[in-house]
Order: structure tokens, then sequence, then C-alpha cells
């Protein structure tokens, strides 16, 4: 990796794979989420109208999980809070997760271009609000008084991923971007990688169990957990910026 200077921004893309070894599952690994349930009756604002009780439950069974399962925050996630608190430049935590793991890690330079599963908004307030327990149709607004309105506050497929504009920019100004724990097989994250290169001001680096769909457009690729290698990439980092 050729010399970061000390204060420059860091973006740091994350995906479903720096959770997997918090007890998580990935969705496009072989067992993972996808192949036990169609992403089409679950993850889709069709699926949602055709069937919501069933989309209900699909997220209830991920929130109880994340509650109930001891799940909890991997050295992977404890990096990059350090990363943030360490490094003198701004970091930026971009991940299509929406569990919330990075929290709990203590990130807080984060965006959730997904949503969050902890979360849930009503259709017609549209102000996302905190939600730990199960939700069902039967559950009013707490705002409008409305049953049957609210969802979870998570992106589904063919809708607007959240905060783009911040996202964009923070692509164009970064320069170093380093993608951990994602197939690069759904846009517009899969995109981004392109876009910092468009730039040419950035060093690109993917820290992932196997090479992406994306593999090829990185400066560099580092293959294996991301309990492993991101702690030692933070490590690395750091040593550059105090040498
Ligand atoms: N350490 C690092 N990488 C890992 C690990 C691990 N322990 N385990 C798996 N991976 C990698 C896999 O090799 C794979 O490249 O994580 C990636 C997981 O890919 P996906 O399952 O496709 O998850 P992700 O890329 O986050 O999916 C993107 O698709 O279904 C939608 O909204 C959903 O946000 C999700 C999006």
């Amino acid at each position: 990796m050729p010399p970061i200077p000390k204060d420059a921004p860091i973006v740091v893309l994350t995906g479903a794979g720096i959770s997997k070894e918090s007890g998580l599952d990935t969705f496009r690994d072989k067992d993972g989420i996808w192949s036990k349930v169609r992403l089409e009756d679950v993850a889709t604002p069709e699926g949602f109208k055709r069937d919501p009780a069933r989309v209900h439950a699909f997220y209830n069974a991920r929130r109880r999980s994340l509650a109930e399962d001891g799940i909890s925050p991997n050295p992977a996630h404890d990096a990059l809070a350090r990363l943030e608190r360490e490094w003198h430049g701004p970091v930026l935590v971009v991940t299509q997760n929406i569990d919330d793991l990075h929290e709990r890690a203590g990130s807080t330079r984060l965006i959730h271009m997904h949503g969050e599963l902890l979360k849930v908004r009503c259709r017609r307030c549209n102000r996302p609000m905190e939600w730990t327990g199960d939700l069902d149709t039967g559950h009013a607004c707490p705002d409008c008084g409305r049953p049957g309105l609210l969802r979870p506050h998570v992106v589904w497929f063919g809708e607007m991923p959240l905060d783009m504009g911040l996202i964009f920019q923070a692509l164009d100004d970064c320069a170093l971007f380093v993608s951990i724990g994602t197939s690069g097989h759904v846009y517009p994250a899969a995109g981004f990688v392109a876009q910092v290169r468009r730039r040419g001001k950035a060093h690109t680096i993917e820290l992932n169990l196997e090479p992406s769909e994306g593999a090829s457009l990185f400066h560099e690729i580092r293959q294996g957990p991301a309990s492993e290698l991101v702690p030692a990439f933070v490590d690395e980092l750091m040593h550059s910026q105090d040498a």
C-alpha cells in the first residue's frame, strides 16, 4: 500500500461479510439468506404489498436474532471504530448492512445505505423510529395513529438507497477506499470502486474472504476473514501515520 497522507479522508464500504464472524448470515454465500428465502417475497415493495405478514416475519426473525442470539461486534468492527478514533483524517463507514454492529463497536461516522433493521417507518409520516421488538400489520403509527402503515426502515430492491449524495461526495474526496466483506454484486455499492478510480486520486483495496465481482478494479486485494484482515490493515495504517 502506498503512503497515505496522515489527514487523508478514508471511505470504508462494508457488506454482510464483515458481520459473518459475528454469527450473521451473508446473502450469496453457500447457505446464505437468499438460498433459504426468495428475495422477491421478502425484500421488494411488491412482496410487501402481496404479503406484508410474511415480510414482517422475515425481519422480525432477524431483529430477534440480533437481540437474542448473543450477536456482537467482531474484531473487524472494532478495528474500524479504532480507525475513526485514531486516524487524523475523517473516516466514513458506508455500510450495506442493516445490523447495528458498527454502532455497537463505536463507529459514529456511519451511513446505512440500505437502512436499519432496528428502525421502522410509517408509509404516511415517513419518519424512521427505533423499533427493537416484533412488528406486525396490527401496529399503529405512534405519530399518525393509523394501523397497518408501519414497514421496516430497510431499502428493498428497486428502492433508492439512502444518503447517496453524501456518499458520492465522500467517494470523490477520499484518498483511500477500502471495501470489506461484499460480493460486489449489488449496485450502487458495486459501482463505488469504479467511481473512485475515475477520479484517480485514491488508493483502492479490497479485504474479502474471496475475490468479489469487482476485484479486478482494485489496486490491491487481500483475501481472508475480516476479523483477521481488518485489524492488521488498521495497524498498518496507524503505523504509517506515526512513521
Ligand atoms: N470475512 C470477509 N469476507 C467474507 C467473510 C468473512 N468472514 N465471509 C464472507 N465474506 C464475503 C463473501 O466472500 C462475499 O464476497 O462477504 C461477501 C458477502 O456477499 P453477499 O452475501 O452478496 O453480501 P453483500 O455484498 O453485503 O450484499 C449486498 O445485497 O441482498 C442485498 O441488501 C442486501 O446489503 C445486501 C446487498
